[in-house]
């Protein structure tokens, strides 16, 4: 038996974000576009099972965002608010370890460590993004209900209060 029942084939649905998906997320758009005229490198890989998107239903999607920085900001995955039902998420560590940025509406942030077999949780109301902080895959698997859409639109619009940087220590 697995952590991860959906990565391997055959698995319902696979989206691979390169940078050039990520690139208005990212602080340093200068590190950006250095980066994207040698190469488009995958930042993450969601794998996810196929499920009708009712509020019955329940989205596990396992997500390997791999190691490495954008300038000196670690890789993360977009993050995202739910649109309604803004209902919660509970992400659970699979392989590696990071850190889960949380932040409500109103601007206030939490931050939680993400490391194998640790669930975090993600309230209503609050967006989410994984930083990998490590230097090899970061792998967990994120369970939602399946009617929640996904407002990328805001964290791009206000990003999130931190970002996570590397300063060698
Ligand atoms: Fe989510």
């Amino acid at each position: 038996m697995t952590m991860v029942p959906n990565i391997k084939e055959p698995y319902g649905k696979k989206t691979c974000r390169r940078l050039s998906d990520l690139k208005e997320y990212f602080a340093d758009r200068k590190a950006v576009e250095d980066i994207l005229s040698r190469d488009d490198p995958v930042i993450y890989e969601v794998y996810e099972h196929p499920v009708p998107p009712e509020g019955e239903h329940l989205i596990f999607a396992t997500t390997v965002l791999l190691p490495g920085k954008v300038g000196d900001e670690f890789h993360f995955t977009k993050g995202h608010f739910h649109f309604e039902p803004d209902a919660a998420e509970v992400i659970i560590g699979v392989e590696g370890a990071g850190i889960v940025l949380l932040q409500n509406r109103a601007g206030e942030l939490r931050q939680e460590q993400l490391e194998a077999s640790a669930a975090v949780y993600s309230p209503p109301g609050w967006a989410h993004r994984v930083v990998n902080t490590s230097n090899r895959n970061l792998v967990f698997l994120s369970v939602c209900r399946a009617d929640v859409g996904h407002d990328y639109e805001t964290i791009i619009a206000k990003g999130f209060a931190r970002r996570v940087v590397d300063k060698g220590d």
